[in-house]
């Protein structure tokens, strides 16, 4: 059973397109990045699948239940970041998260404590009083410290330090190890390279890819740059091996882009007394800009930018 599945789902505010038309599915256990720029749907999506608003036309269900008939149960097992968390700006941290724990019938705080622990979060001080990025640990911190089955974060890193970014992306590693599920939407490709499995990419409301971000890695090239101790005698040396293109040699540094297994250019690196070497993926960016950027009008069709 997916733990997240929409079936053509459409939400209009009127005339203005929220989404349209999706169709997706969330297996148990995976993390998905539901990624897209600034209007492209994200929180809508997001909105309808937790029924804060009703589907124009389609259907969702989320842990197998009913998004909407199901509304209530829905929200007590999961944890969920609204993009735009709302808050009573007098209450503390600590007064609002054992306010939810009630709400869920959550009784175990420690989970919570550690957590804010880990991300520096002050449970004390009235909401209202804290800067954005710290209000945002405490959004997190409601949707994480009952340890559901499943997240549905909407651009839960906005307003962090890269410092609780990490942090971040290393608690809900943790999550998916213990068998959550998580669905995190965003705008940044590196953030959703880095914590996915999969990713669908959302623009003008539709679902227009879901891809691995596994085989999209491997199926890319990576960059390979060294620098070796003595001069490169023999160019041909590794310019021949299976896979190299752009090939540049200056003296001791050599790079080249490089598709296929890596070992026969470790093996053959391991010749040589090796000084630096890099190996570095094109971001993901670069793999999926094409999703981003219009499909220029009259292109040959080789653009293959999807609709
Ligand atoms: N309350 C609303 N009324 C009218 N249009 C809206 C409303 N909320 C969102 N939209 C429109 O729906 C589209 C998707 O918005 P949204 O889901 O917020 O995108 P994202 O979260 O990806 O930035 C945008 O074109 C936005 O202008
Ligand atoms: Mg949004």
């Amino acid at each position: 059973m997916p733990a997240i599945e929409t079936t053509r789902l459409s939400k209009w505010y009127g005339v203005h397109r929220g989404i349209e038309d999706i169709s997706l599915s969330v297996e148990s256990g995976e993390v998905y990045g539901f990624l897209g720029p600034n209007g492209a749907g994200k929180t809508t999506l997001i909105r309808t699948l937790l029924d804060f608003l009703h589907p124009t036309a389609g259907s969702a269900t989320v842990l197998g239940l009913d998004s909407h008939r199901d509304r209530i149960e829905i929200r007590r097992r999961i944890g969920n970041l609204a993009g735009d968390f709302s808050y009573d700006p007098k209450r503390t941290g600590r007064e609002l998260l054992s306010l939810i724990a009630r709400l869920r019938g959550v009784t175990d705080m420690a989970y919570a404590e550690t957590l804010a622990e880990r991300f520096n979060a002050d449970l004390d001080r009235p909401l209202g009083q804290l800067s954005r990025g710290n209000r945002q640990k405490i959004g997190l911190l409601q949707a994480l410290f009952h340890k559901p089955d499943l997240l549905i974060l909407d651009e839960p890193t906005g307003g962090l330090d890269p410092l609780m970014q990490e942090e971040f992306m290393v608690v809900v590693s943790e999550r998916r190890e213990r068998g959550c599920t998580v669905f995190i939407s965003s705008h940044e490709l590196d953030e959703v390279q880095r914590m996915c499995d999969r990713a669908g990419i959302i623009r003008d409301g539709r679902l227009i890819a879901v891809e691995d971000i596994g085989e999209l890695m491997k199926k890319s090239d990576r960059r390979v740059s060294f620098k070796l101790a003595d001069p490169v005698i023999d160019p041909g040396e590794f310019r021949e091996l299976e896979g190299v293109e752009d090939f540049t040699a200056d003296g001791p540094e050599v790079s080249f882009t490089h598709r296929g297994r890596i070992d026969p250019v470790i093996k053959r690196l391991a010749r040589h007394t090796v000084l630096e070497l890099d190996l570095t993926h094109p971001s993901i960016e670069e793999l999926f800009l094409a999703y981003y950027v219009d499909d220029p009008a009259g292109s040959d069709g080789d653009g293959e930018v999807p609709r």
